[in-house]
């Protein structure tokens, strides 16, 4: 009992420290958190990290001389028992205006690079910047790319070293837009349109996050941001583009309102396979599994809320753009790897996975939720 007592005695008075260290433990090792804006990767996150830098130092400088002071007053007039009661002062009116003054001038100072901060990042970005429209809804991302035609969700694909121009607003209720590692946090709104830029800085993944509570699942409400080389993107792209309702050429694939395998990308075709699409999309055809699943697609009624088409999707759908949803990393948006099983799992019960999502259990039986991912998955 005794050496109980001793032990929290000892541990109480490391207590107001563990949280410090635990902080240093966090800043120490950003490779396991990637959602983190000490890390900047574009120009817009390095002007609020420049200025969370130079606050830090201000702090530190005010830190060390304060506690220095304090330090050095505790020691050098250290009271004796025998020292008689020293004289009493009330107010002294050269210290308050220096130590009012100081503060104004340190807050003066940081003031400087906080405004210049927030007129750069609120600034139109200026050139041939790639416009993208983000919709928040309860609780995914929609991602419209309106110069290019096409539209995808949860993962926004952008190119490295091009200044993306997000165009933002919501279907519902307040979300907020929160890529940390490539800017900061901006509110979306029902009806009026926020903005947001930055140019990425290297290809990757980047986890993103919304952060306004928006209901119960906003801790379920994350995104991706894949950065690609312009020549990967362009490619990307090139795909997506082929992702529509109607094939542009019909002779070529008579299937292309639903087929799209990796084969089919422009980013993984190489020279001379011209013909990839259609044999891909011929190949997907003919396994029944996928037959089955895009029957399914329409008998369940998942077309009433999912859009297929990348290619002049539909405004205003109550699900996510399905089109490539095969090729995504997560699935929930941003909640759950992307594979077979999960993906089956949530077909035939999303409610479970996450509650109070606005799609309901369909009552889809395990093998009917075997053909519809075998039909969702050559969604690429
Ligand atoms: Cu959307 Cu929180």
């Amino acid at each position: 009992m005794l050496l109980r007592i001793a032990a929290f005695r000892h541990l109480r008075r490391w207590a107001p420290v563990l949280p410090l260290l635990v902080l240093l433990a966090l800043g120490c090792t950003p490779e396991h958190y990637p959602q983190t804006a000490l890390k900047p990767l574009s120009d817009f996150a390095r002007i609020g990290d420049d200025i969370q830098n130079k606050t830090l130092y201000w702090a530190f400088g005010v830190f060390v001389l304060v506690e220095g002071a304090l330090v050095y007053a505790v020691f050098k007039f250290r009271g004796k028992p025998s020292d008689v009661e020293p004289q009493q002062v009330h107010g002294n009116t050269t210290i308050e205006i220096i130590w009012t003054v100081i503060p104004a001038l340190i807050l003066a100072a940081i003031a400087v690079p906080t405004v210049k901060g927030i007129f750069q990042t609120a600034a139109t970005p200026t050139g041939d910047a790639l416009k993208i429209e983000v919709i928040g809804h309860q609780w995914w991302w929609e991602f419209r790319y309106p110069d290019l035609n096409i539209t995808t969700a949860n993962e926004v694909h952008v190119p490295v070293g091009h200044t993306v121009s997000l165009h933002m607003r919501t279907a519902d209720v307040i979300h907020s837009f929160w890529p940390p590692r490539l800017a900061g946090k901006r509110d979306v709104f029902p009806n009026r349109e926020t903005r947001l830029w930055f140019k990425a800085e290297a290809p990757g993944e980047y986890p993103g996050q919304c952060a306004e509570f928006c209901g119960i699942q906003h801790g379920r409400m994350a995104f991706r941001v894949r950065a690609q080389s312009a020549d990967e993107f362009q490619g990307w792209v090139s795909h997506m583009q082929t992702l529509g309702p109607k094939p542009a050429k019909a002779a070529d694939t008579p299937r292309a309102d639903s087929v799209r395998t990796a084969s089919a990308g422009a980013a993984v075709q190489g020279p001379g396979k011209a013909g990839g699409d259609s044999s891909a999309a011929a190949a997907a055809a003919q396994d029944p599994a996928y037959a089955a699943g895009e029957k399914l697609f329409l008998a369940k009624g998942c077309v009433g809320c999912h859009s297929l088409n990348a290619v002049d999707a539909p405004k205003g759908m109550i699900g996510p753009n399905l089109a490539n949803i095969g090729a995504r990393s997560y699935i929930g948006a941003g909640s759950f790897k992307n594979t077979d099983e999960t993906l089956a799992r949530w077909i035939q019960n999303p409610q479970a996975m996450k509650e109070g999502v606005l799609m309901p259990n369909l009552g889809v039986k395990p093998d009917e939720a075997k053909a519809l991912v075998a039909y969702l998955r050559a969604h690429q």
